[in-house]
């Protein structure tokens, strides 16, 4: 905590009786997801984000407890002191203040910090008008697209020990509590850390312990089933939030975290990061990514979902860091496109980069385009991703030919027609997975048949030979065509090899 901060959060003293009365305070209001977006008629939180205030508080005048809460914590008006009392009986107001959730100005409570419901959850970060002031460096980010993003990533096998490094407000170790033994949540920031403590102890979540500290220095010796960590992966000459800004060059940062977790991975572990890198132009984009795994015992799957050209990049980061600066935004843009120039970064990547420890063999590395769509949560698909590529990576053509495939259930395929003076003609065929990683693509009526050969009856080589016999040609010729798009539809989870053992 800097000194002189007003801000509070985490119950220093622990007093776990106080956050269950809060917990319970919060449920009896009916301050749930569901309940709020319904009152305040909002289809997300993100939407409220720059919302129309009148609106929102004619939408929560009728005087309820959840009323006030939602002016309070999601409105982020001040409201009065009477109401509030009423809101959180038997809770006195001045536990609140203690704990940091609001201040008292006369006859009126203001708040403190944001409190969101999420699913089951209480989740407790800073307002964002914090990035304004003199608090900005510290400031505790709450749920935001990248949280999101990574959350839908993870994957939620069991798991005897999960690390959620630079945690934040503790987003990610709350969800990993579910399926975790134990977590260990960390980051840099204390304020970050006291959050995460306020916020485990608010959900009743005993098993996630916090600690203070840069990368892995608190968790020496530790071996995890899960590292999960959204870090501060922006690349800019910026050293101005620690949440935002590594203080190191370019993507530094995300490097020194592939090298440094298989250190910290139980064999067959899962590190997952969500990572920014530089790209160089007249590079291919993972050339350089390539290296940062040798010699790591994992192999490695990233996962690009985005690339934008350093003006973009730059324009969107600091317009959305920074709100109150516009005056100096030209004069920043400048900076931050000469600092791209010096290092000779053309454009910068997003994705999600999964490494898993296996150190008795040769380690595998993948990259590719994320699919255009995510569907629902897609840790098992991630999860899948690696069994396919364990097989594909082993797998010789000839090894290919004697496996049994089958279409994935998941698998759909969709036909577009457009008017001609004959009537409806199929103008495309697209092949997609219906849910998690929900890959797809153009595909010819002719190979979109012979996926429907693959039914896990037969060989691959058998149903090509088949194939050749129809169409009276070689086998040879139908496997050099087909082998090639066989694999990546094997890589893309449509066609799924016989023995391995999906997650569902
Ligand atoms: C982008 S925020 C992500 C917060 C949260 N995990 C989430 O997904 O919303 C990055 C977090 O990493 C923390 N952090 C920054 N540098 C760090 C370091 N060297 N070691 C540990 N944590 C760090 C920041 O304080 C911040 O909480």
């Amino acid at each position: 905590m800097r000194p002189g901060s007003r801000y509070n959060v985490g119950m220093e003293s622990g007093d776990t009786t106080w956050h269950r009365n809060l917990r319970e305070v919060l449920e009896r209001a009916g301050f749930t997801d569901t309940n709020v977006l319904a009152r305040l008629r909002v289809r997300d939180f993100p939407s409220l984000r720059g919302g129309d205030v009148p609106i929102l508080l004619h939408r929560t005048g009728g005087g309820s407890a959840l009323d006030t809460l939602i002016r309070l914590f999601l409105v982020e008006v001040p409201c009065d002191l009477d109401a509030l009392r009423d809101a959180i009986r038997p809770m006195d107001i001045q536990g609140l203040a203690g704990a940091g959730l609001i201040t008292i100005e006369g006859s009126s409570a203001r708040p403190a910090v944001k409190l969101l419901p999420y699913k089951n959850l209480f989740i407790a970060f800073d307002l964002p008008s914090r990035l304004l002031g003199d608090g900005r460096q510290d400031y505790v980010m709450g749920i935001g697209s990248s949280t999101l993003t990574l959350a839908g990533l993870t994957i939620r096998k069991p798991s005897r020990l999960t690390l959620d490094l630079g945690t934040g407000c503790g987003f990610h170790a709350l969800l990993a509590a579910h399926h975790s033994d134990r977590v260990i949540a960390t980051d840099i920031n204390e304020r970050a850390v006291r959050f995460t403590r306020f916020n485990a102890m608010t959900n009743g979540i005993e098993h996630i312990e916090c600690r203070t500290g840069d990368l892995f220095k608190p968790v020496q010796g530790h071996a995890f089933d899960l590292i999960v960590t959204n870090p501060p992966f922006v690349i800019s000459p910026e050293r101005a939030y620690i949440y935002r800004d590594s203080g190191l060059d370019a993507d530094d940062l995300c490097r020194t975290i592939v090298r440094e977790a298989p250190r910290y991975l139980a064999d067959g572990g899962f590190c997952q990061i969500l990572c920014n890198w530089a790209e160089y132009a007249g590079s291919d984009w993972n050339a350089g990514l390539e290296s940062w795994f040798a010699g790591t015992g994992c192999d490695a799957w990233v996962m690009r979902s985005e690339c934008r050209d350093i003006a973009t990049y730059a324009s969107t980061w600091i317009r959305h860091t920074e709100k109150g600066d516009a005056v100096n935004y030209p004069e920043r843009f400048g900076e931050w496109l000469r600092y791209y120039d010096h290092l000779g970064i053309s454009h910068i990547g997003a994705g999600v980069i999964t490494m898993r420890k296996r150190s008795a063999s040769r380690n595998w590395f993948r990259a590719d385009e994320a699919p255009d769509s995510m569907l629902g949560p897609c840790g098992d698909g991630i999860a899948n991703g690696f069994l396919l590529q364990d097989f594909l990576d082993g797998a010789t053509d000839r090894d290919l030919l004697g496996a049994r495939l089958t279409l994935s259930p998941d698998a759909r395929l969709e036909r577009s027609c457009s008017p001609s003076p004959e009537g409806w003609m199929e103008t495309a065929l697209k092949l997609r997975l219906a849910r998690g990683l929900a890959y797809s693509g153009d595909i010819d009526p002719f190979m979109a048949g012979v996926l429907t050969l693959c039914s896990g009856q037969r060989s691959l080589g058998e149903v090509l030979q088949d194939l050749a016999a129809a169409l009276d040609s070689s086998p040879d010729t139908i496997q050099d065509a087909f082998i090639g798009i066989i694999r990546a539809l094997v890589g893309q989870g449509f066609l799924l090899p016989e023995g391995c053992r999906f997650e569902q």
